[in-house]
């Protein structure tokens, strides 16, 4: 380690990915990353996965875990409550989802979203449907790492190697302006898929209301969620909300489900909600899902050992009054438009940008061919990667995905500052993205130069 980064041959860490080279993060300070090696990062991610989205070291939410972890930090749920898990739940209610009736809490987003299944598919079992159990979702998304998760996805790339462990479950091509600009395209294949599985099969819809890693800031048009929302009323399933990016304010409302003319019937919640400073995540349902189980086997037992737990809810709280008391997602909402803006004139000359998104504060850009300026980039050159490591190069931290392979979008680069975010640190921001992304031009152009050079489109 005295170098300061390290390789899968020198660890005793089961890395991700075993061909690279992990610098060692050793400190955070506001929206700045310190490594072993010297460098200091402009994290344009929130921790690299929109987790930190009041920036690192806040000393009150440091704070609340310290004087938690005093009293007690951990209790099993099983046969106790504790006070931070209930006060939490609360302020859930009243701040970010008043029409939601319950919370359960969990240790992240794909437990959340695995958690809102089994409760999504308890809900029919209790009203006598023990037949609906198949979920309908978007295939152009991201929904965890767990086998229940995994099959919510569609991305074939993500699925494999595992699909032998997945249920079959039907995925919607995304309702992008490539695919289906109106939402109708949508609407006729989940029509489809309702007839093909029976209506009677269905247990919900499930999706990102606005996309994150799989397809940044992408929102389907209005049509298409008030025609799934005719649809849940003809045809009795559940619509879930995985809101683990998307929630807690990230895109300038407490939730996306606010920005759309359907409301959900469960919504998961992570992320943002520990704010990177304790796992945590949350399911929260309506009274419908919750009368449900009261009035038929009373009990949703299934759980994990660190569920609601007082440490984890006590930061939990902490990260939410923060944003309350700070008005922090009125302020994602107020910037977040002219972030857009200024990252669309600086990208603007670009051949390689297809398209850039934003909704508050998490944006996307759609990297593309610049020989024709919409065709994705050949699969083999995998330049979602080149971002990221030029982006370093240039001092600061994005997420990209490497997602043409399934077929629906481009290589993606997601941005997504904490809230806290200077306006200055946003302009940096900006120009080092800008400056990332010429030096990518260079090089994609470059090597289908050589290429084409060479007869191989
Ligand atoms: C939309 C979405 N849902 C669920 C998850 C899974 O959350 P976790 O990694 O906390 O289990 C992620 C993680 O990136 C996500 O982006």
């Amino acid at each position: 380690m005295a170098k300061g980064t390290v390789h899968a041959d020198e660890t005793s860490v089961l890395p991700r990915f075993l061909d690279l080279e992990y610098p060692s993060v050793e400190r955070g300070e506001g929206v700045w990353l310190f490594t072993a090696d010297g460098r200091q990062i402009l994290d344009a991610c929130s921790g690299g996965a929109m987790v930190a989205n009041l920036g690192y070291g806040v000393p009150e939410i440091v704070a609340a875990a310290e004087r938690q972890a005093e009293r007690i930090s951990y209790f099993y749920n099983h046969h106790f409550t504790n006070e931070p898990q209930e006060r939490l739940a609360d302020r859930l209610l009243e701040v970010v989802a008043p029409e939601m009736a319950r919370v359960r809490f969990v240790s992240g987003g794909s437990e959340a979203n695995e958690t809102a299944l089994q409760l999504a598919r308890l809900y029919h079992v209790e009203r006598g449907q023990t037949e609906r159990w198949r979920v309908i979702s978007q295939a152009q998304a991201y929904h965890g790492a767990t086998m229940g998760t995994l099959a919510l996805t569609g991305r074939r790339t993500l699925r494999e190697p595992f699909t032998p462990y997945l249920a079959e479950h039907l995925h919607l091509p995304p309702s992008t302006d490539r695919f289906d600009p109106t939402g109708e395209a949508a609407l006729a294949e989940l029509d489809r898929l309702i007839e093909l599985s029976g209506p009677d099969t269905i247990a919900a819809f499930f999706c990102e209301p606005i996309g994150a890693a799989a397809l940044p800031a992408h929102r389907a048009p209005d049509r298409f969620w008030q025609g799934l929302d005719e649809r849940r009323r003809a045809h009795g399933f559940l619509v879930c909300f995985d809101e683990v990016v998307t929630g807690i304010g990230r895109v300038g409302t407490w939730l996306a489900a606010d920005q759309l003319p359907i409301r959900p019937d469960i919504v998961a919640v992570g992320k943002g909600l520990g704010a990177g400073y304790a796992p945590l995540g949350a399911v929260l349902c309506t009274q419908e899902i919750y009368d449900a189980v009261d009035r038929g086997s009373r009990e949703f037992d299934l759980g994990h050992t660190w569920d609601g737990a007082p440490l984890s809810c006590a930061v939990g709280l902490a990260v939410l009054e923060r944003l309350v008391a700070l008005d922090l997602v009125r302020r994602v909402h107020d910037l977040g438009p002219r972030l857009l803006e200024n990252l669309r004139t600086s990208l603007q000359h670009f051949d390689v940008v297809g398209e850039v998104r934003g909704r508050g504060f998490l944006l996307g850009v759609e990297l593309v061919d610049p020989r024709d300026g919409r065709s994705f980039l050949p699969v083999d050159l995998d330049v979602a990667s080149w971002v990221d490591d030029i982006a370093l190069e240039h001092g600061l931290l994005v997420t990209s995905t490497h997602s043409q392979a399934d077929g629906y979008a481009g290589d993606q680069t997601l941005l997504a500052p904490a809230f806290t975010s200077g306006e200055d640190e946003l302009g940096q921001i900006v120009e080092r993205f800008a400056a990332t992304i010429a030096d990518v031009e260079r090089r994609v152009k470059n090597s289908l130069t050589t290429r084409s050079g060479r007869g191989q489109e």
